[in-house]
């Protein structure tokens, strides 16, 4: 029996996508998407790098706004199936028209419109540019950010490869975002270590870290993270899978918890990491004996770190 009702603030829309779908519309279209599945019809890849590239070969069978639309649909279908009440949905102008602003507009009125076809759970969209794309597209992607920057965008973060370049090189992404009234979040300290999370923090102005998990090896940091109230969205079921902890029980959700940081809990990208909300949640009861207590708490600390006005924030606490 797992806790309802659960709030997510960390999930990529590409990939949330389930391998049938991809599949499919590649059949549609007719686009070759060789070597990225494997016998059993899930995604295959052997590390972080080889995920990436998956990922990004998947999203090329994403072309039109209709495309964009129907996935959202089966994503916050898949997510309120889960007792997901609120979530907020990394989306890349990247793989919307090639963070055009015209085109950009028309895929955010589909996402949007695929959004609002879901009843019993609540989006938002935090835009995010990938790292390894370099600053200049994410400049660009912040201009895409900050121009539909409202009700329903209200975010503004990084993903990729946080091993490559420096947090201040997209400091004027971050900072351009925040000027537009957007919320702040950067992955970091999940293939890098405390150095990352620290460099994250003193460049762009972040309240949220996407993992941040490594955090643990530098006592320090947490004292910052909890100095600073710097909420962690930690995605457990993800770094068993890359590989950045062994298994479930050697990881330190519970060591940060209990050390006072505030600590979420997500799925990043579910199909990618055989996972769920139902499966995250059943993995700490079962290894580290959670119950309603932990999982009320992880929920009222993501209501309270949610990018999403008062009157929303109110009903969710
Ligand atoms: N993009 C999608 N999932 C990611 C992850 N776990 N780390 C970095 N970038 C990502
Ligand atoms: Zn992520």
């Amino acid at each position: 029996m797992t806790f309802n009702p659960k709030i997510e603030l960390h999930l990529h829309l590409e990939g949330a996508a389930p391998p049938d779908f991809i599949r499919r519309l590649g059949g549609e279209k007719r686009v070759a998407l060789d070597g990225i599945f494997d016998l059993d019809g899930s995604y295959k890849y052997k590390d972080f790098q080889g995920f990436l590239n998956v990922y990004e070969a998947a999203t090329k069978v994403l072309e039109t706004p209709e495309d964009f639309a129907r996935l959202t649909q089966a994503v916050l279908e898949q997510s309120r199936d889960q007792g997901v009440i609120y979530t907020e949905v990394f989306l890349s102008p990247d793989f919307c028209g090639g963070r055009d602003l015209g085109a950009w507009h028309e895929y955010l009125a589909a996402i949007q419109e695929g959004a609002n076809s879901v009843q019993g759970i609540e989006m938002r969209g935090i835009i995010t540019c990938i790292r390894h794309f370099g600053p200049d597209k994410a400049r660009e992607t912040a201009r895409c950010a900050a121009e539909t920057a409202g009700r329903f965008i209200t975010g503004f973060g990084m993903g990729g490869n946080e091993t490559l370049g420096k947090a201040a090189d997209f400091g004027w992404a971050f900072d351009c975002a925040a000027e537009a009234g957007l919320g702040l979040t950067s992955h970091a300290g999940e293939f890098g270590g405390p150095e990352s999370v620290r460099d994250t923090l003193d460049h762009l102005n972040v309240t949220r870290i996407g993992h941040g998990v490594r955090s643990i090896e530098d006592a320090a940091l947490v004292r910052r993270l909890v100095e600073e109230q710097i909420t962690l969205e930690v995605c457990p079921g993800s770094n068993v899978v890359l590989g950045v902890y062994k298994n479930f029980a050697v990881h330190p959700i519970e060591k940060l918890m209990s050390d006072g940081v505030n600590v979420t809990v997500s799925t990043d990208d579910p199909p990618f990491f055989h996972t769920s909300m139902r499966d995250e949640y059943d993995a700490l009861q079962h290894n580290f004996g959670w119950g309603e207590d932990h999982f009320r708490a992880l929920n009222q600390t993501a209501a309270r770190a949610a990018f999403c006005d008062d009157e929303t924030r109110a009903a969710l606490l």
